[in-house]
């Protein structure tokens, strides 16, 4: 299968999967990428059944939208029921590196106030050891110098996200060459840094499910 029949696949499960949690106006919780996109069409065929959508960047918002589907805020919306989401990266304990698509503020948000996270992936996104792909960190623009030599004394190779602004009006640094044995340490440490707005490690919220594409077929992982 191609690695898009494969985030169709997860997307179509995960639909399949959030119908089973509908109750009368259930809020549904819905990230940003590439997979996410395969399970925002996917949410377009029960928009007269949900309550609405809470959503974790500008452009998926958009997308909800074009599909009739209403978007709220999450401060005025209700509980959120689940929470939808990709990764760049998820280790066996579905600890994720996430933000590739610049969202992760937002997304971690959204991941703390759901009462279940599903994250959906290929299989190329799973991983031994979590920092192969490069640990987003959104920044106060002011602050970029100053939190990159913080992270240089963390051992990484922070790199600026040259032309990114997020939805928050902030910048990226990507941090490389950091092999994460501890997420959940990395993730308080790097927290403290000041000018740090988030990072995209979510270990200490990590997913409740993953649902992985595998060229052997869809397969459901627990913590
Ligand atoms: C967005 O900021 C990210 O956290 C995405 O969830 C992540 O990049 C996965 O994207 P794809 O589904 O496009 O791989």
């Amino acid at each position: 299968m191609t690695q898009d029949e494969l985030k169709r696949a997860v997307a179509l499960t995960a639909y399949e999967y959030v119908e089973t949690l509908l109750e009368d106006d259930t809020i549904i919780g819905v990230g940003t990428g590439s997979t996410t996109n395969f399970f925002i069409a996917e949410l377009g065929k029960i928009k007269h059944r949900i309550g609405g959508t809470v959503a974790s960047s500008d452009e998926s918002a958009r997308r909800l939208k074009e599909l009739g589907i209403p978007v709220y805020d999450l401060n005025s919306a209700g509980p959120v029921a689940v929470y939808v989401d990709g990764a760049d990266e998820t280790n066996k304990h579905l600890q994720l590196i996430k933000g590739g698509g610049a969202a992760l503020t937002r997304e971690k948000i959204i991941a703390a106030v759901a009462t279940e996270f599903v994250c959906i992936a290929d299989e190329s996104k799973m991983v031994g050891v979590l920092g192969k792909f490069p640990l987003p960190i959104e920044v106060i623009p002011m602050a970029r110098s100053h939190v990159a030599r913080q992270l240089v004394l963390l051992g990484g190779d922070p790199v600026y996200r040259e032309g990114c602004i997020t939805d928050n009006g902030n910048h990226i640094l990507d941090l490389y060459n950091l092999e994460i044995l501890d997420p959940r340490s990395l993730e308080q440490q790097i927290n403290q840094i000041t000018g740090v707005v988030c990072n995209g490690l979510f270990a200490i919220r990590g997913a409740d499910r993953l649902i992985l594409g595998t060229n052997s077929g869809v397969k459901t992982y627990l913590p």
